[in-house]
């Protein structure tokens, strides 16, 4: 017998499978059908022949084609607060962010069970308490996990008005993680996720010394233990689901700074919301000098799964459309020098951008 948190679990993730954009049409127009043989089966676009050939060999199966738990959201059909967003965009600084990664990734390591990754996680949160001090209704605070010592943190910009119940969400995982050695090999962590936890922390710098007040609740997530399976952005994620928040968009950014110049980005295509994907697109194109290719980053690549297994909708923008392309991850090699700090402003335009366009309106 399986569990009901199995079947739970299942559903979710076959719902975000299921609202690919991408993969329900082959290049000549065939239409494929989502296709899923067990409950602790991942669901697999299938054409008819395939299908067929279950049927022939006696294979159960369900199909799943359009079962979306994840809420109908509707954006912006294009952005709408170029002005406000571009005047902000003049507050990012590629020098600063420089000098906030040069000391992030100078820890050994932010493995998120070691001693260096709670020194880390303090620095960062202190870091964080001395550019919010002199904002009221910005608060911080710290979430610790039951399985891990490093804590994630939260920073909230409180909405004005009747949609401050209403949440935006920007997030980055703070850990890094060297995989030949976690507690005892060097893990920088420049680029995952250094480049996304400085992005985001420059992105919050901007809209805070532009004095921007939101309409929404505007929050900014700095997740502990991603690289152990997600377990900072699954606790909160599950923590808002139970306290029926209402998160309307979330924004992961996990590695935003390794480039190889050729002017082109990802778009995660599976296990995020294909309407929010669709809008960030457009956020891409009208605020930065990049090109926004899609790519599926596989089965709970980063913490915005996190967020659609709980029903949440988010987006994932990426440093490239090729997966394979920073080859120093996970090792003593993915250092600060490695980061390209233009490319890294663009991701932090593209986040204001969301930021704005999706908690300045009363829509
Ligand atoms: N930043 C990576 C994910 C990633 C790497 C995306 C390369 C695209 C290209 C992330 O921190 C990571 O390592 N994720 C793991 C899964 C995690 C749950 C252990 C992965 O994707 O293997
Ligand atoms: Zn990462």
């Amino acid at each position: 017998m399986k569990s009901s948190l199995t079947y739970l679990l299942t559903a979710c993730y076959a719902a975000a499978v299921a609202s690919q954009p991408t993969g329900s049409s082959d290049k000549l127009g065939h239409e494929r059908s989502l296709i899923q043989v067990g409950e602790s089966h991942i669901p697999i676009w299938m054409m008819e022949q395939e299908v067929l050939g279950l049927i022939r060999s006696k294979k159960t199966f369900m199909d799943i084609t359009g079962n979306n738990l994840l809420p109908a959201m509707v954006y912006p059909t294009e952005p709408r607060q170029k002005a406000v967003v571009q005047e902000i965009h003049q507050l990012l600084s590629p020098d600063s962010m420089r000098i906030f990664l040069t000391t992030f990734s100078s820890f050994p390591n932010r493995y998120c069970r070691s001693h260096y990754g709670v020194k880390s996680s303090d620095w960062l949160y202190n870091t964080v308490a001395e550019l919010i001090k002199n904002n009221r209704g910005t608060l911080n605070r710290r979430v610790p996990h039951r399985r891990i010592s490093q804590q994630s943190i939260v920073v909230r910009i409180e909405g004005q008005g009747n949609l401050a119940s209403e949440v935006v969400v920007v997030g980055a995982h703070q850990d890094s993680i060297n995989q030949a050695n976690p507690y005892m090999g060097r893990s920088p962590g420049a680029d995952d996720d250094g480049s996304g936890s400085t992005t985001i922390f420059e992105t919050l710098s901007a809209l805070l010394r532009a004095q921007y007040q939101p309409a929404r609740s505007l929050e900014f997530h700095w997740y502990a233990g991603e690289e152990i399976g997600l377990v900072g952005s699954q606790d909160i994620a599950q923590d808002y689901a139970n306290r029926n928040v209402n998160v309307r968009a979330m924004l992961q950014l996990d590695m935003t700074g390794f480039t190889d110049h050729s002017g082109n980005m990802g778009i995660v295509t599976d296990f995020v919301h294909p309407e929010l994907t669709q809008f960030t697109r457009q956020l891409v194109h009208t605020y930065s000098n990049l090109t926004a290719l899609d790519f599926q980053c596989g089965y709970a690549c980063s913490d915005h799964a996190s967020w659609s297994k709980y029903g949440f909708p988010s987006a994932m923008p990426f440093e490239s459309n090729e997966m394979e392309l920073n080859p120093y991850i996970h090792s003593d090699k993915d250092t600060v020098e490695t980061v390209d700090f233009d490319h890294m402003l663009q991701f932090a335009k593209i986040a204001t951008g969301f930021a704005v366009e999706l908690t300045h309106t009363s829509e």
